[in-house]
């Protein structure tokens, strides 16, 4: 455990790395990991997630806390929870908010380990359902244990986590992502009428088995259609599918959840290195957010910001929408208050586009059939036989390239900042993100084929 004084001084070093993002929220000193609680309450808009101040590679986690009302001005609220009880002393794990009457409902996973000669699977961990209130979003109540793993159906093993809360049709749902005692991921559908109160109803499955753990459980309508997304793990690779370690997408839910239903074949969101665990939640504008956490748990891949004293960032909020059965997926437009100066140009081939910052937002459209564009240090991205590969030099620290199979490509919006790129093709039909470690003070772009760009320097996010 570190003092105070040299948290004070990591978080010194930190904020001074040249690593540090300039639109994206991160610790800010310390790790981080999933969003948490993402949510709307009294017009402010409130950011938690998983935070362990005292070590960039992680330790015990608790919930740190960002506020904001334009979505570009963010204040670093103090920790909102600890694990100072019995129920969540090795960390406020995941979980979500939920908004009624005033009230905010925080619904978490309170971990607990025991010492001793444990499988931490099927035994020596503590899994909790939590609940705390808040009246001003800042202040929580005492926490009040609701469900513990003795709750929990009998095959299950101790692996139940990361809570969601929805109400329909006046009944209160609770989403838990789990792991079977068979190695099933799944998640399990809880009830309630006062949200304090909780009885088991039933779990939503695949057919076959789709990886041995099913993480951070989102359930969402899109225009009508129900949709769980989730982080599903030990999932193999097929073909260009399911390239990274743990997988974050979605699957369809044919029918009614609450009735008969099955699940379609599971939809990747993100196909880049770095984006996990997203969760999303419904502002006051009706816009369905996703947030998501720029980054990926147990890679064997070191980040360079951890000698700076930090580690990891959330990716750009997402608003969500359906076109032809997919979820599109694509920043807020609040990002566009970011903007600077804008360039147009009509690139010819091999001919290098230069932007004078590194934090950019840049459009490329009159794409042709097979293309490939070159981008800052030693970035990729081709498209050919419809397969669309972000290859990355050193400064992707030993990782080295993704896929993704797409019929067509006619646009490509690239966000570009001090170390994160997040990319999206087709108005956000597909995304790519990661984290991008070169010196570059410019954004450069070259293409062996003539096309159009439009660029944009982008301010950085005012955090007090
Ligand atoms: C996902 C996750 C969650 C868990 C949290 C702990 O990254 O493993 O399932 O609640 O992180 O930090």
């Amino acid at each position: 455990m570190k003092t105070i004084e040299e948290v004070i001084e990591l978080e010194k070093q930190a904020v001074q790395d040249k690593y540090r993002l300039q639109y994206h929220l991160m610790p800010p000193v310390g790790w981080l990991n999933d969003p948490n609680g993402s949510c709307q309450f009294k017009g402010t808009y409130h950011f938690f997630y998983q935070y362990a101040p005292t070590n960039p590679l992680g330790a015990t986690k608790y919930w740190g806390h960002y506020t904001t009302k334009d979505l570009v001005t963010y204040t670093n609220q103090p920790v909102a929870l600890l694990p100072d009880s019995s129920y969540d002393s090795h960390g406020v794990y995941s979980g979500c908010t939920y908004i009624e009457n005033d009230t905010m409902y925080i619904f978490y996973t309170g971990n607990v380990k025991h010492i001793g000669d444990y499988d931490y699977i099927n035994n020596g961990r503590e899994h909790n359902t939590m609940l705390v209130t808040s009246q001003d979003g800042i202040t929580f109540s005492e926490k009040r244990c609701l469900l513990t793993n003795a709750d929990y159906p009998s095959d299950l093993t101790v692996h139940v986590r990361d809570p969601q809360v929805i109400k329909k049709d006046n009944i209160y749902y609770m989403f838990l992502g789990a792991r079977t005692k068979e190695n099933s991921g799944c998640c399990l559908v809880y009830t309630s009428t006062n949200l304090y109160d909780w009885s088991y109803f039933k779990r939503l499955e695949s057919k076959e088995t789709f990886g041995y753990m099913w993480e951070c459980p989102s359930y969402v309508e899109i225009e009508g259609t129900q949709i769980l997304i989730c982080c599903p793990q030990g999932v193999a690779q097929d073909g260009y599918h399911f390239e990274a370690l743990y997988q974050n997408g979605y699957f369809i839910i044919k029918g009614d959840f609450r009735k008969e239903y099955t699940l379609s074949p599971f939809i990747e969101l993100d196909y880049g290195f770095d984006y996990y665990a997203n969760q999303v939640f419904i502002d006051d504008q009706k816009r369905i957010i996703m947030m998501g956490w720029m980054g990926l748990p147990d890679v064997e891949y070191t980040n360079p910001t951890v000698h700076n004293g930090w580690q990891h960032a959330l990716a750009l909020p997402r608003e969500l929408s359906i076109k032809d059965k997919q979820v599109y997926q694509y920043p807020i437009k609040e990002t566009k208050l970011l903007r600077k100066d804008k360039q147009t140009m009509d690139l010819s081939s091999n001919q290098i586009f230069t932007c004078a910052q590194s934090a950019c937002e840049m459009h490329i459209n009159n794409l042709e059939a097979n293309f490939k564009i070159y981008l800052r240090q030693d970035i990729i991205l081709e498209y050919k036989d419809a397969v669309f590969t972000f290859t990355i030099g050193d400064s992707g620290c030993k990782r080295t390239s993704k896929h993704i199979a797409i019929d067509m490509i006619n646009e490509i919006t690239i966000f570009s900042d001090t170390s994160s790129l997040e990319i999206f093709i087709n108005q956000g039909q597909f995304a790519l993100t990661s984290r991008v470690y070169d010196e570059v003070e410019n954004t450069t772009l070259q293409a062996n084929i003539p096309l159009s760009i439009t660029c944009y320097t982008l301010n950085g996010y005012h955090i007090q």
